[in-house]
């Protein structure tokens, strides 16, 4: 346990921008810095790191908190396992008193297994280097490859002798109890009251280690060919470690990528180790299996460019492709780099330094999209079917790409590689891209009815804007959507002042700018902020977010941002509320006093915006206490004694606050659609 002592000073010492960027690339962003959210899929910086405050927050998914609540989420650590991260970080002493037994047995089971899986490490390493066995055949091994020691330390490779139950001994030893040896997969067996036996046995030993640098899992590599073995054996899926959610080499390339901008992407433990060796250090594996999305995300936090390392075979590439394509499903630009015949990444580095192979690199990278055309043009020859699938087949490819821009430029790239016409691929990838998103929003439709939102209280459900039951509240939201993408840079107002001044003699009079407002997009968050309240609509408020993360920016411009969004659902609730069917009409008009033509009404609604504005929020303050007043009738039938009267209070309190809005609103006004 920790002292409290030692806590406020852990928690005094800890600098959230410092801790938050050895995950995620910070940017400054005024006062505060902004980055990618490593919480979710995140495609603009929706991530807001206060150094002021010394708290990070996401503004698209809501996560938020301290630098040990930061560490305990990105980490999956406990609130104990993450203070000692920290004092370590920070090298404060921590000065733990010994466990009582009954402390022992409740601490939690994925902190035992990392602690065990430590002292395996320590273990691996030991055996490795101290016995006979481990240096004759384990050590002699990595010389012949030719790993550098410097190298087989910093990855912290390790043997395991041939011994059936070497570590599970010293382990139990050590004071470890069999459960957990069993649960992390370093020990196999145990049935009817069998011994455990060791799982990794006379193999050399790859820890694997997570973001952090903590040991997930392990790697052993048999050392004699033989076809009855496995080449490698590998922890079994745990508590702990899920292989799709993590990289080789990860703790040790972070740095490096986002040095260097840009991630190599290769298949394996080797391939990994060599390309360090060669001092090539921003470099991951994902370890035999097919890239997954929850891999993606530790990488895109660093970087966006990923460069994919082949060795020379076809069909290793062909197996590749579709692993590619969710890359570029994410926003990657991803980069193809062929090696010489015969060569993988791991022999390759061993005959160059990094300065040759980045040479290398950079004469025979094409991107993806070229790469792939390429090489299944070659397939296809001159057959006219065969050519017909590989056009559908990338331009498959292409239409996931999220960006237009990039995808408009593969397009053309494309035309002219396949002789094809520019306008027609277009075309058709519009289509595509119109059948992905209906199928997505089935599978959506299709989830909500597994999982119905609860709507027990109404406003407090998230519902996804297209598929769940209406919220009374979304009329509202959606009318000050519609403002903030129309209008949302312009100021809420300018006020001038008239000056006389001479100008050749004569007398002028002059405006002058003396006042202005703030952009619809900030007075609507500040004026919603104030009252603690927000769009509760899922879709109105990732697309709010997104216009306010943007707003610092003079240039930008919501109507064409949103209409062009890769989002298709955004870009079609954009397109909805710029035209002409929402404009201003007859009855607000009228409420202002004025009677206006339609025609002039769009300009009408731009010189308003004052009024209009305030009015919008106002309305979904008003919406949001009328729905609360409810909730709280609804409560109060059913309360009794002191908490009835408490229900009684709050009821009169919003009565109250129901009054004055109602006196801002004037008359009140029913929107119309
Ligand atoms: N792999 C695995 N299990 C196997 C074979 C491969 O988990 N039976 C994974 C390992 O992560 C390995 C990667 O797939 O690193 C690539 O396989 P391979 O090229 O065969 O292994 P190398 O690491 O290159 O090993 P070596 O060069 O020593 O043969
Ligand atoms: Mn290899």
């Amino acid at each position: 346990m920790i002292d409290k002592a030692t806590i406020e000073r852990i928690k005094d010492a800890a600098q959230i921008v410092d801790v938050v960027s050895d995950f995620v690339t910070l940017k400054r962003a005024g006062v505060n810095y902004k980055g990618l959210c490593p919480f979710h899929d995140d495609r603009t910086p929706s991530f807001v790191v206060s150094p002021v405050k010394n708290i990070c927050k996401c503004f698209a998914c809501g996560e938020y908190g301290s630098p040990t609540d930061f560490i305990m989420k990105h980490e999956q650590l406990s609130y104990y396992e993450a203070l000692k991260y920290l004092a370590r970080k920070y090298n404060i002493e921590v000065k733990e008193r010994e466990l009582t037994d009954e402390e022992k047995e409740t601490q939690n089971t994925r902190e035992s297994m990392f602690i065990l899986n430590e002292f395996a490490r320590d273990y691996f390493v030991k055996t490795l280097r101290e016995t006979t066995e481990g240096q004759s055949v384990g050590l002699s091994y990595f010389r012949e490859r030719g790993f550098r020691d410097d190298i087989v330390r910093k990855f912290q490779l390790g043997y395991s002798l041939e011994k059936r139950d070497a570590l599970v001994t010293e382990a139990q030893e050590a004071g470890f109890n069999r459960d957990f040896l069993l649960k992390t997969g370093l020990a196999t067996g145990g049935e009817n009251n069998q011994p455990i036996v060791d799982r990794f046995r006379g193999r050399v030993i790859f820890p694997v280690h997570k973001l952090s640098g903590k040991v997930v899992a392990f790697g052993g590599r048999i050392l004699r060919k033989t076809d009855k073995l496995a080449k490698y054996v590998n922890s079994p899926d745990s508590e702990i470690y899920s292989k799709h959610n993590e990289l080789y080499g990860i703790f040790f390339a972070k740095k490096a990528i986002a040095k260097e901008k840009r991630c190599f992407l290769v298949e394996g433990y080797t391939d990994v180790i060599s390309m360090h060796q060669a001092g090539i250090e921003n470099v991951v594996a994902a370890s035999g299996t097919a890239f997954r999305p929850e891999q993606i995300k530790m990488i895109r936090p660093l970087t966006q460019n990923i460069t994919v390392l082949y060795d020379g075979d076809a069909a290793g590439i062909k197996a590749a492709l579709r692993s590619i394509d969710m890359l570029l499903e994410a926003g990657f630009n991803v980069k193809v780099v062929l090696l010489p015949d015969g060569e993988d990444p791991d022999s390759f580095a061993r005959k160059q330094n990094a300065e040759s192979f980045h040479r290398f690199i950079t004469e025979h990278e094409t991107d993806f999209i070229r790469f792939k055309t390429q090489l299944l043009l070659k397939e296809a020859g001159d057959d006219p079917i065969k050519r017909a699938g590989l056009i559908s087949n990338i331009l498959e490819s292409i239409s996931i790409i999220p960006d237009p821009v990039t995808r408009s430029e593969y397009v053309k790239a494309c035309a002219s590689l396949l002789d094809s016409s520019e306008s027609m691929l277009t075309n058709e990838v519009k289509k595509m891209r119109l059948k992905q998103f209906e199928k997505k929003e089935q599978a959506d439709k299709k989830q909500s009815e597994k999982n119905p939102v609860s709507t027990e209280e109404g406003f407090s459900s998230q519902q996804s804007g297209s598929v769940a039951a209406k919220n009374p509240l979304d009329q509202f939201e959606r009318e000050i959507l519609r403002y903030v993408i129309r209008y949302g840079m312009q100021p809420l107002y300018m006020r001038y002042r008239e000056e006389k001044k001479k100008v050749d003699g004569k007398a002028v009079v002059e405006m002058v700018l003396e006042e202005k407002g703030p952009s619809v997009i900030e007075f609507v968050f500040f004026d919603l902020d104030r009252d603690h309240i927000f769009f509760h609509n899922k879709l109105y408020k990732n697309v709010f977010e997104e216009a306010y993360s943007h707003s610092d920016d003079e240039t930008f411009m919501p109507d064409k941002y949103f209409s062009n969004h890769a989002d298709l659902e955004i870009s079609r609730l954009a397109s909805d509320l710029l035209s002409d069917r929402y404009i201003l009409s007859k009855i607000h008009a009228k409420s202002i006093g004025e009677e206006i033509d339609s025609k002039d009404s769009r300009l009408a609604e731009e010189n308003m915006l004052e009024t209009l504005v305030p009015r919008a929020t106002t309305e979904l303050k008003n919406a949001y206490v009328q729905q609360k007043i409810k909730s709280v009738k609804q409560a109060m039938k059913t309360a009794e004694g002191d908490r009835k009267n408490v229900f009684l209070q709050e009821f009169q309190q919003l009565q109250e606050v129901k009054k004055e809005l109602a006196k801002v609103l004037g008359e009140r006004i029913v929107l119309k659609y």
